[in-house]
């Protein structure tokens, strides 16, 4: 007797693919109905996910949340300066959205169990599940349980009649949204072996790019990036414009070594043109407007922000209480700041505020309106414990 119905995390890719066929040869289900959640990849490759969701399963849905997913978890991320280990967190972002539109549509399908096709060495199976379970729902994730390798998975596909793109001269595994893109696998996973630059989308090789800078302006309003070059934007519209800007310049490449949640170390490659410049411009300009007592407190909240984001647990109380923490701090974030791109590098050139707590009057070497005689009784008092420690050791 069959299962009935099961939903299952589309993305087209290999391993989502045979997961049609595998849920019902493998796992006995009548209906498989596949969900693509559109967060900003390419529109091109939305359409091919579309189109093969509905060839190969009973049922296809694409849902558009890329909208939602620049305001609701990037933009915040910004505000965070969110970063894991040196790159700006992408994939993990995404996640929880798409996790949380698998469970609505699940919800209108009346089915009980889900299923992505995470492998059981990453991190992507934690961020879904963890959403799944806060929904109630069972949850199959086939190469986790069958511990199938990528040839293995191409020969099934073949098999089957499914189109792959990878092939066995380019397994790489490609998670893209609109912040970033991560390559990994294939040649990639020797960590001495030098990157093929066909594996680059988003970016030229920084050698190739321009000889002249290029320099672009940033706008913030409340930590958010409301303007590019002095002209106001959607975010997802500055976002992909800024992509190809900075991407041109060869600006947001990334090879690292990275420690997954399960302690296992991976060699990642990323893509974040406008992740780069964006944080950059929202970093420096914080460092205009906060005091110095805000700004080393933010930078333990980011970073258990970022933390938890990386993991995905976003319905953790923490990340709310630190979200509202961070959106406090942000009331001030307003003004410009100009960043020169060139072969790779981004150097901020100048940057503005209204809010800023920079004063050329007492910083200035011409003015005299701070009495610097002043300074003398608080040098009186400046290191005192520790003078008197030094004295005693000299003794
Ligand atoms: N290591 C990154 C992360 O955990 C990227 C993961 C890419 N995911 C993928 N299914 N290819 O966020």
């Amino acid at each position: 007797m069959g299962k009935g119905k099961v939903i299952l995390a589309f993305s087209g890719g290999l391993d989502t693919s045979i997961c049609v066929p595998l849920l019902k040869e493998r796992y006995d289900f009548e209906e498989v109905v596949t969900v693509a959640v559109d967060v900003g990849q390419p529109e091109d490759e939305i359409a091919a996910t579309t189109e093969k969701g509905k060839k190969i399963s009973d049922r296809h849905y694409t849902i558009d949340v890329k909208e939602r997913f620049v305001d609701d978890y990037i933009f915040p991320s910004v505000r965070a300066n969110g970063s894991y280990e040196g790159y700006p967190i992408g994939t993990a972002l995404a996640r929880p959205l798409i996790a949380e539109e698998i469970v609505k549509v699940a919800g209108k399908e009346g089915a009980g169990v889900v299923a992505h096709g995470c492998t059981g060495k990453g991190n992507d199976q934690f961020r879904f599940d963890f959403i799944f379970r806060c929904a109630g729902l069972e949850i199959i994730a086939p190469m986790r349980d069958l511990n199938l390798t990528r040839e293995w998975e191409i020969r099934y596909a073949q098999e089957h009649d499914i189109p792959v793109t990878v092939v066995k001269e380019k397994p790489y595994s490609i998670d893209e949204n609109c912040w970033t893109r991560s390559i990994e696998g294939g040649v990639l996973e020797n960590p001495a072996r030098h990157p093929p630059e066909d594996i680059y989308a988003w970016t030229v090789a920084p050698q190739d790019a321009p000889d002249t800078p290029e320099l672009v302006q940033i706008e913030f309003e409340e930590g958010i990036p409301v303007a590019l070059n002095g002209e106001f934007l959607s975010g997802l519209a500055l976002i992909r414009r800024l992509n190809l800007i900075a991407g041109r310049n060869g600006v947001g490449r990334n090879d690292m070594i990275e420690d997954r949640i399960l302690g296992i170390k991976a060699r990642e490659i990323y893509e974040h043109p406008a992740a780069t410049v964006l944080l950059a411009a929202h970093y420096d300009l914080e460092r205009l407007v906060l005091t110095r007592q805000e700004l080393a407190f933010k930078e333990s909240v980011d970073s258990k922000w970022s933390e938890l984001g990386y993991l995905g647990l976003v319905h953790e109380p923490l990340f709310s209480a630190l979200t509202a923490f961070i959106a406090r701090t942000q009331e001030r974030v307003n003004g410009t700041v100009d960043l020169e791109l060139h072969k790779g590098a981004v150097r901020i050139k100048g940057r503005n505020s209204v809010s800023g707590l920079y004063s050329d009057d007492l910083v200035s070497f011409d003015s005299s309106t701070v009495d610097q005689t002043h300074a003398v009784g608080y040098s009186n008092y400046f290191g005192l414990q520790a003078r008197l420690a030094e004295n005693l050791r000299k003794k």
